[in-house]
């Protein structure tokens, strides 16, 4: 596909569900005891392969219309041993969520994904997982996909520090915490996403959250809880808003809204950075009713400066910085992005391919240690064929760049973008994009 250069966008539209929570509404679902029923669910590839999963593992999950969905749990330690491997697509999320809840449950289920996911490492999950009494075995190097997690019999609680800011690793080790007998405490030095904390309590659990030091978190979860099935309503997901949302900001003349985006602060880091770059971003319709904070995201185009990005403000924004370097490409002056180690390990290695992706059309770039530099000249002369490396993120900012290009950018596999935002294509053309 290609995108070419468009005029200004204008419109409102929602995005898709957002994607963490989706993923987090089926897992706790089908460990919940009673009826779940979802609205606004993401019906993309990876939370449909966590659909799978769930009833795979016994629990029953259905499709009751257009993003509402039931499911029905089989509670905390109640899953069914898998006949078949348990197949991630190219979900990391959805993976590493789904070991930890089998690891409080006695039962043997085989994990595996696509490529992609097969490269991603997952000794960072089961170490924890091992600490708590499960047994893992894999056949391929360095604890990669294909592997098989034994869940324990008797999960033991335990005080784990996360070796780097990641909600998956917190998740993984919180929803085996759920089957051990005890307070199971995970302490960041950095605060990641609480999708899992806020869902757990949501869903009768007890967990307290304190501060740990300036950035971090100390969760401790109250095991063996009695999970009761609850409604849970899927707000649109911020990191997918961020794609019209910059294309908006980079197209001349643009005015757009983006309804219902899921606002929870440690999610919008991307907010913030654009903000100080100048962006004009306003938040309409605050809400709060619904378990996360969401807004109306109101947009209109922008003169961006170069900004210098913390490394702290990184786990608010991990998934966002590849659509960032796309606005520091087009902005005037140099964006420094600092501390993106964990980039190297995300669908791609991020930061080679978000450089990789400026660089064939035409951008200055420079990866410097875990820092993501990027030279601002106002506007960017396109003209690139991108390789996605099987990132939907990388695709979709690709094509965001091309938009508001001299001469347009095309990128060589769209397919990946159904894993996270399946309606791309279709909304960014009814904003007035050019996807050819
Ligand atoms: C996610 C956590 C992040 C993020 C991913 C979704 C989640 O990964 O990149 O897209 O839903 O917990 P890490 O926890 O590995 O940083």
């Amino acid at each position: 596909m290609e995108a070419r250069p468009s005029s200004s966008l204008s419109g409102r539209a929602q995005v898709p569900g957002d994607k963490s929570i989706s993923q987090r509404a089926l897992i706790l679902g089908a460990l919940a005891v009673g009826e779940t029923r979802i609205s606004g669910l993401l019906e993309g590839d990876d939370v449909l392969n966590t659909a799978q999963a769930m009833r795979q593992l016994g629990a029953k999950v259905e499709r009751t219309g257009d993003g509402t969905w039931s499911v029905r749990g089989v509670g905390v330690s109640g899953f069914a041993a898998p006949e078949k491997p348990l197949d991630f697509g190219n979900s990391g999320t959805g993976c590493r969520l789904v070991m930890g809840a089998v690891a409080g449950a006695p039962i043997k289920a085989t994990f595996d994904g696509d490529a992609s996911l097969r490269k991603r490492p997952m000794g960072r999950i089961f170490d924890p997982l091992v600490q708590m009494g499960a047994k893992v075995s894999t056949v391929s190097e360095g604890g990669r996909l294909p592997l098989t997690l034994a869940g324990a019999r008797d999960p033991i609680p335990i005080v784990y520090r996360t070796p780097v800011p990641s909600a998956q690793i917190k998740s993984a080790v919180l929803l085996a915490g759920l089957a051990a007998p005890g307070v199971t405490t995970v302490i960041e030095k950095e605060a990641s996403r609480d999708h899992t904390e806020l869902m757990l309590r949501h869903f009768g659990a007890t967990v307290a959250i304190e501060t740990e030091g300036v950035h971090g978190r100390k969760i401790s979860l109250t095991g063996q809880p009695e999970l009761a099935g609850a409604p849970v309503v899927v707000p649109a997901d911020p990191s997918s808003s961020a794609f019209p949302l910059v294309a908006a900001l980079v197209l001349e003349g643009s005015d757009i809204v983006l309804t219902e985006v899921m606002t929870n602060p440690l999610r919008t880091g991307l907010f913030t950075t654009l903000r100080e770059m100048g962006a004009n971003i306003e938040e309409l319709n605050r809400r709060d009713d619904v378990g996360e904070p969401m807004a109306d995201i109101r947009v209109r185009s922008s003169k961006l400066r170069g900004v210098e990005v913390p490394p702290e403000r990184a786990p608010s924004m991990i998934d966002e910085y590849v659509v960032l370097a796309v606005a520091a490409a087009f902005a005037e002056g140099t964006t420094t992005m600092r501390g993106l180690h964990e980039l190297r390990v995300k669908e791609s290695d991020r930061l080679a391919a978000t450089a990789d992706m400026l660089r064939v059309n035409g951008v200055k770039v420079e990866i410097s240690g875990d820092d993501l530099i990027v030279e601002g000249r106002g506007h960017v002369p396109g003209g690139g064929l991108v390789a996605t490396h099987m990132d939907h993120r990388i695709a979709m900012s690709a094509l965001v760049m091309g938009l508001g290009s001299v001469a347009g950018v095309k990128v060589d596999d769209m397919s990946f973008i159904a894993t996270s935002f399946p309606n791309f294509v279709p909304l960014m053309r009814r904003f007035g994009a050019e996807l050819t």
